[in-house]
């Protein structure tokens, strides 16, 4: 079969496979190049693993001056009758086929991260392969849905404003239309679900199951990712929903901060640069923004994707540092760039501006696009998308994946 992507609104249903280990290998090029990790963590858990921010971890730590060895933990579809898979899933094969030509140890565990069997399941590779502790631990989970142990329902996140509504945009990359919406406000339960998702509370209780299970070696790091960003999208993200959720991650950094200090370690949460991800473009009216931003920041030439970030953060902020450099709430800030007040100027403009007749060339829509075609293994330089590729090809890659029982 020859593979097309499929997206459905801000979906992808197809990925291609050997356009992911395109960008898996483009990722490692960049980082073989870039400015070194220096006295970088060997032994790392990445919660999260397969794309985006984890993803880029994994790569700038493996490849990047640390030579780390990885556990990776994601939720990802493999090869099924059901379609090709997901481009994560892919994402971790081909890393790992990447860093064991390098001779380092790269374990996928795919599974439900929130699920008692996958905890267990980690345990056993940090036991089996890393001699029973982890140097670093990275929280990189982008869900929507968290299983409540206690009751045995789920909470739901939404994205919402609180308050008051918010009128804007969000462009359907399946067919590149303009929508405008309003959101609603979020009810208070929506508010409390979207802070069980993607708040502390489950970064808290991976860090105490593995100080129970004494997997934290010592001087070992934790580090999970946030956005705060500017004026531009404060209704949809600060002051909203997930801003709230966020809020809760960065007060949930200083309790696990105490906790690590017994290990002669650290718990930090890095304030990383709007970027287009699987999980990004979920983002209710967040599309106009990055599409701006991807235009002032590539005209001003200080444009970055995940794994430039990742790597700046590795090599110079997180280690070879004598003291991590904080801002005044002890966050890590590594979307400086995206800040400069020159850039969010620029982004205003463009933003006061766009409607549903010039966002294709006001800002920089078509790199927007690209780069999420690109997440999903499309749009590859060197890659013959028109290649015909079996499904047992596809399926004899599994046996590279541990899957959660
Ligand atoms: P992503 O969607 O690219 O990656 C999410 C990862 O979580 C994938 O590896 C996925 O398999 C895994 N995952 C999701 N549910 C899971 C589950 N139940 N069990 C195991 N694994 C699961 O997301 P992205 O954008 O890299 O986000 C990662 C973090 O970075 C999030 O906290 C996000 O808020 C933050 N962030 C993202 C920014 C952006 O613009 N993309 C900007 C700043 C922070």
């Amino acid at each position: 079969m020859v593979i097309e992507p499929i997206i459905k609104g801000v979906v992808a249903r197809s990925a291609h496979p050997y356009g992911c280990r395109a960008a898996v290998k483009q990722q490692i090029d960049y980082v073989k190049q870039a400015a070194s990790i220096k006295n970088g963590p060997k032994r790392v858990l990445i919660l999260g693993a397969s794309s985006g921010f984890g993803l880029a971890s994994r790569i700038a730590l493996t490849f990047g001056g640390s030579q780390a060895d990885t556990i990776g933990v994601s939720f990802e579809r493999g090869p099924s009758d059901k379609g090709v898979g997901s481009a994560g899933w892919y994402n971790n094969i081909f890393f790992k086929q990447e860093a064991e030509k390098e001779g380092r140890i790269a374990i996928n565990i795919v599974g439900d991260a929130f699920a008692k069997e996958t905890r267990e399941q980690v345990i056993e590779a940090i036991e089996t392969y890393f001699e029973g502790e982890v140097d670093l631990v990275i929280y990189s989970l982008a869900t929507g849905i968290r299983p409540d142990h206690n009751t045995g329902n789920k909470w739901v996140s939404s994205i919402k404003p609180i308050g008051d509504s918010v009128t804007g945009a969000t462009v359907l990359l399946e067919d590149d239309s303009w929508l405008e919406s309003t959101i609603e406000p979020a009810t208070d339960i929506e508010i409390e679900s979207t802070i069980k998702v993607m708040g502390g509370s489950d970064w808290e209780s991976w860090i105490d199951t593995l100080i129970n299970n004494e997997s934290l070696a010592d001087g070992c790091k934790t580090v999970a990712f946030s956005y705060i960003g500017s004026e531009a999208n404060y209704p949809i993200y600060r002051d909203g929903t997930l801003g709230w959720a966020k809020v809760d991650l960065h007060q949930a950094s200083h309790s696990l901060n105490l906790k690590m200090a017994y290990f002669n370690g650290s718990a930090h949460v890095s304030v990383c640069k709007a970027l287009v991800t699987k999980a990004s473009v979920f983002i209710p009216t967040l599309t106009p923004y990055l599409i701006a931003l991807y235009k002032a920041m590539k005209d001003n030439g200080t444009h970055e994707g995940c794994i430039e970030q990742m790597q700046r953060l590795f090599a110079t902020k997180l280690y070879g540092q004598e003291i991590i450099p904080v801002d005044a709430e002890r966050l890590i800030r590594i979307d400086d760039l995206e800040m400069d007040a020159n850039i969010q100027a620029q982004v205003k403009i463009m933003m006061a501006s766009m409607t549903a007749d010039n966002f294709k060339s006001i800002g920089d829509y078509q790199a927007v696009k690209k780069e999420f075609m690109q997440t999903n293994g499309f749009e590859l330089e060197g890659v013959d998308y028109t290649q015909d590729i079996s499904m047992e090809e596809l399926q004899a890659l599994a046996k590279q994946t541990t899957k959660a029982k």
